[in-house]
């Protein structure tokens, strides 16, 4: 495999491309000058534009994981109950998280399948303190209501914490209308910088929550990032080539338009649905009323036919990597990501591949219907 020319369509890390990897040589500088303070700040500017609120944008030095362990460990404490909501793999992992801080409530579906809302509201009903829940379920190639889940949180006077790692900056977001406490965005997804920074937005409501927390983490702990953001700064060094990186990257996504940049990824990812349908793909999201397919990552069963490693193998011999399941979903579906800087030709050329290799192996007999399908949706 050669890694310099492998076109990933995966959900992230996405390609980085050459305008922001450029951006990532500029000189380092030191972060308690002006320089850093005024790069700090238009990204934190360029933030709240992406996830529409004007609460507290803080920039952490760490993987999307960070922003989610400091949502929650920042905000419960061992009295407090928090209800996570789980239906795939990141949404365990605010399980998991949870039960490090306090009590937690998990509500779980089987992977790929819509979260229970009347189970979400009931918990809420008897007094828990705080939900957190994944937006864009990447796992599984689905979308949660993440409005829904807000009306409940506020309703009941709870905390509501999102996982927007996989949906903020290609999928439309609303924190302040959907009344997110604490939603969380990881650089190497929809923005399409390189992995190791996330972006969390913080309400008054989680600030205030914070002051009475027992066991505040000391890197993570966002009291900590507020007063030093009110200077331009992070409170311990962040990574600069990485900063100078997002904020590349948020001026490509400004530069294209928001509402245009939403519509690419709804675009690009309907033609992959298209396109599986045409070639007679199984999507694996089990949807209802309150949930839809992803439009950054595509979920889909592996045929009979094929195996799973076979797939990638071939795929990757055409010098495409395509993601496969994680966890008890390994060999049973595959996933292909559309989320980032990328174009319409990188999707018809992995359709294209993706529909020859299966054609070539007998799993698809009328060659061609699928690379006609995602160009009609394309073009
Ligand atoms: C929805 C979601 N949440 C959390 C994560 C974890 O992010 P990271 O690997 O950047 O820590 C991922 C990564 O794929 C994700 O897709």
């Amino acid at each position: 495999m050669n890694i310099e020319d492998t076109l990933i369509m995966i959900p992230g890390p996405v390609p980085v491309v050459p305008r922001i990897l450029r951006a990532m040589a500029q000189p380092v500088i030191n972060h308690r000058g002006e320089e850093f303070a005024e790069l700090f700040n238009e990204c934190r500017e360029l933030f709240s534009d992406l996830f529409q609120t004007k609460n507290e944008i803080l920039l952490l030095s760490g993987s999307g994981t960070s922003g989610m362990e400091a949502a929650v460990r920042n905000t419960i404490s061992p009295d407090d109950r928090i209800v996570t909501v789980v239906n795939g793999k990141f949404g365990e992992r605010f399980r998991d998280i949870g039960r490090l801080c306090g009590n937690t409530i998990a509500i779980e579906s089987e992977w790929g399948y819509p979260i229970d809302l009347d189970a979400v509201a009931a918990a809420l009903e008897d007094g828990a303190d705080a939900v957190a829940m994944v937006h864009n379920e990447t796992s599984v190639g689905m979308l949660n209501s993440a409005a829904e889940v807000g009306k409940l949180a506020r309703k009941h006077d709870a905390l509501f914490i999102m996982d927007g790692i996989t949906s903020i900056g290609g999928t439309e977001v609303f924190v302040d209308k959907w009344g997110v406490d604490i939603a969380i965005l990881g650089s190497q997804k929809c923005i399409g910088a390189p992995p190791g920074f996330a972006a969390v937005s913080v309400s008054e409501r989680a600030f205030e929550k914070m002051e009475a927390v027992q066991n505040p983490p000391y890197y993570l702990d966002l009291k900590a990032h507020k007063k030093s953001a009110d200077k331009g700064q992070t409170p311990y060094t962040p990574s600069i080539p990485l900063f100078y990186a997002v904020q590349e990257a948020l001026r490509i996504a400004h530069e294209e338009g928001l509402v245009t940049r939403m519509k690419r990824h709804a675009t690009g990812a309907a033609a992959v649905r298209a396109a599986a349908d045409a070639m007679g793909l199984e999507m694996f999201p089990q949807l209802n009323e309150n949930s839809r397919y992803s439009d950054t990552v595509t979920a889909m069963k592996v045929p009979s036919g094929i195996a799973f490693d076979q797939l990638k193998k071939e795929m990757l011999g055409c010098g495409i990597l395509i993601a496969g399941g994680q966890a008890h979903l390994k060999g049973n579906i595959f996933r292909i990501g559309s989320m980032g800087n990328f174009r319409a030709k990188d999707i018809l050329i992995t359709i294209q591949m993706l529909e020859s290799i299966l054609h070539r192996n007998g799993v698809v007999s009328d060659f061609g219907a699928g690379i006609e399908a995602a160009t009609s949706v394309l073009m």
